[in-house]
């Protein structure tokens, strides 16, 4: 692809060329002498841009949330959280680093699972009324989406889902520090947020560089705190990041190198967590997957997986990762022929050799069951009779731009058929 002026950067639906190396190509070429020949045989760097915050990764990182925050705000902040967070502790944590830094705090704390529209209008009329100057999030996927949220719509004064799509929002937020407490969601690195409108039953993705927070404290220790239901979703949803951003549409060799790894070190780090929840070592690692899997799909998007778990998150109160989980090995077998040698590479990387579509297909499904989650959708709410709506939704969502195989609405039901 020849660069052009006012060419729009990458980041959708573009195929890069597939002769370009792939990671696992990198690894062969530090290998192998005299590989000028092998490199001139490939297309030139596609161009591709890539995003991300200020990152201090490593236990302890929490408690430094004072210490960024005072260089950021010189009246308030408001403090986004979840009821089970506050709970478990650290937002008082994260409240005492801020304090000692003499910072008053505003607390907003009803952020629920899947956060609603209304839910960010009332944070960001919380954040007005206390007449704040920055946004802290210490929570999952959930608060840290709300925060992102409430900082846009106190800024624009108006409804978050006017801002639907790419690169809708025009006036930036005041500035966010995340401080993630599951490993998975990767909401602290990406410039997603996705808003549940309950009008419509319908989850909004809303993507733009704006919403990439300034700073993300990664604290592993975090995630001490979190039950074996919300470690094993929370880290499937991840290795589905991994998975969807590496096979993307829009992936590059950043991006790649990101997804392969986190692919790799998931499959071996989640079963030891789910076995021993107190293996410190394996938490770290997850939280370190689940940052290279956010940095892959903050730039490479996702695909078809999450599109179906968008629509079916919208409709029925379910658990992201875990639909996420059931879906995932389908879909992987519906792409498969579209993206053969990267799938066969992931194979490779998480199981050590590759056996083709029905081996990766079983492998998925083996893992899925061996943490746990062994039933289907209907267990959500899944109704046959709502299937054909699930599909119309599932055709407009951003994810599916950057799945490799095109897919029709037939396609599709017949993938949530089979997972019920
Ligand atoms: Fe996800």
């Amino acid at each position: 692809m020849e660069y052009q002026e006012n060419m729009a950067l990458p980041h959708a639906a573009h195929s890069r060329p597939r002769d370009w190396p792939s990671a696992e190509d990198n690894v062969f070429l530090r290998r192998s002498s005299g590989n000028e020949k092998f490199m001139q045989s490939y297309a030139r760097l596609p161009i591709r841009n890539f995003v991300a915050p200020e990152i201090v990764l490593g236990a302890g990182s929490l408690e430094l949330a004072g210490q960024y925050a005072c260089d950021l705000s010189q009246r308030r902040v408001l403090l986004v959280t979840d009821r089970g967070v506050r709970e478990a502790g650290w937002a008082d944590k994260v409240k005492r680093s801020l304090a000692l830094r003499g910072l008053e705090v505003a607390l907003f704390d009803q952020v629920t699972a899947s956060p609603k529209s209304e839910e960010v209008i009332l944070g960001a009329r919380h954040y007005l009324d206390n007449d704040c100057d920055l946004i802290v999030a210490v929570g999952g996927g959930s608060p840290m989406d709300c925060a992102k949220a409430i900082g846009i719509v106190a800024t624009n004064k108006v409804s978050i889902l006017q801002f639907e799509g790419v690169e809708q929002i025009t006036t930036p937020g005041p500035p966010i520090i995340c401080i993630p407490t599951t490993a998975g969601s990767s909401a602290d690195v990406s410039p997603f947020t996705i808003i549940n409108d309950v009008a419509r039953r319908r989850k909004v993705t809303i993507l733009s560089k704006l919403l990439v927070p300034d700073f993300s404290l990664i604290d592993p220790l975090t995630t001490s705190t979190m039950s074996d239901a919300v470690t094993v979703s929370t880290g499937m949803d991840a290795l589905c990041h991994a998975l969807e951003s590496y096979v993307s549409n829009a992936s590059s060799p950043l991006t790649d190198l990101c997804a392969l790894e986190s692919a790799r070190l998931i499959s071996s780090s989640l079963p030891i967590v789910h076995n021993d929840p107190t293996d410190a070592r394996a938490r770290d690692m997850m939280m370190l997957c689940s940052l290279y899997a956010g940095l892959a799909f903050s730039n490479a998007s996702l695909g078809l997986t999450h599109a179906m778990a968008h629509s079916l998150g919208g409709l029925y109160d379910c658990t992201h990762g875990e639909v996420n989980a059931v879906l995932l090995e389908r879909v992987v077998r519906f792409n498969y022929p579209y993206a053969r040698d990267k799938y066969d590479t992931l194979e490779r990387v998480m199981f050590g050799d590759a056996g083709g579509k029905d081996s990766l297909f079983r492998r998925l499904r083996e893992l899925r069951e061996k943490l746990g989650i062994r039933r289907g959708l209907e267990r959500f709410g899944l109704r046959r009779e709502d299937i054909p709506y699930l599909g119309e939704v599932t055709l407009v969502d951003l994810s599916l731009a950057t799945n490799p195989r095109p897919a029709t609405q037939e396609d599709i039901e017949g993938l949530y058929e089979e997972a019920l």
